[in-house]
């Protein structure tokens, strides 16, 4: 699948300047508050997420007519979107398919459809020069794909799932979707003459996902983690 080009623009403003400029009353906010209660880490976890990535592309927007500034936060932006991806096909996908049905795994199928189109636009990405309209052009495309996808899995996905996940559930998800946050770039080691595995965002992008699986399983486990902060104190 090639990298869309038909969708929309990306807007230039991220969501919280979206929202701080929409005049609410005072009292609708408050009541809103009052029944607001519901807890939802592992959607929260990934909308925060995506409000990163928003926000490092505003930076590399900004960072026009800089190159060495819009080539670090397309770095920053660009690793993000993968690890985000395969976070979500480790730890999420899969809850969807167990707890929502037939639903879930058509919801799931369609955003690893959506994940795979995001991809090819990174791969495109690597082959291009920052700073150039080419550049431009395809992460802009990129971005307001993600968008849509975002949206959909922030609106329609993430809150099924929580219906049917207990707290406690949601938020062990929520630590180990966070923990992909671990998957960044290896450098070469001069003493090690095999190739680290992810030492470029497209060995980490074409990857198996199984692969990937075992590696992300190779990490410390939160008990493991809480354990430690125990012993240290
Ligand atoms: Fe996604
Ligand atoms: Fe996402």
């Amino acid at each position: 699948m090639l990298c869309r080009n038909a969708l929309k623009t990306v807007p230039a403003l991220s969501r919280s300047t979206i929202y701080s400029s929409i005049a609410i009353p005072r009292t609708t906010i408050l009541r809103a508050t009052m029944v607001t209660t519901t807890q939802t880490p592992l959607k929260d976890a990934v909308a925060h997420d995506h409000q990163e990535m928003y926000d490092y592309y505003d930076q590399y927007r900004k960072s026009a007519g800089d190159t060495d500034a819009q080539s670090r936060w397309a770095n920053q932006l660009t690793w993000e979107v993968a690890r985000h991806a395969v976070g979500e096909e480790i730890i999420i996908y899969p809850l969807m398919e167990k707890h929502l049905g037939q639903n879930g795994k058509d919801l799931a199928d369609q955003d690893r459809a959506d994940h795979q189109t995001v991809k090819e636009c990174l791969s495109q990405l690597g082959t291009m020069k920052v700073g150039t309209d080419e550049y431009d052009h395809t992460i802009s495309r990129m971005m307001s794909q993600l968008h849509e996808h975002n949206d959909s899995e922030e609106n329609k996905d993430l809150p099924q799932l929580e219906e049917k996940l207990h707290l406690d559930h949601s938020r062990e998800a929520a630590q180990q979707f966070k923990t992909t946050k671990r998957f960044v770039p290896t450098r070469p080691h001069p003493s090690a003459p095999d190739q680290p595995p992810f030492e470029t965002l497209v060995a980490f992008m074409t990857a198996p996902i199984d692969k990937l699986k075992d590696v992300f399983a190779s990490f410390p486990t939160e008990e493991m983690k809480q354990e430690m902060k125990e012993s240290s104190r």
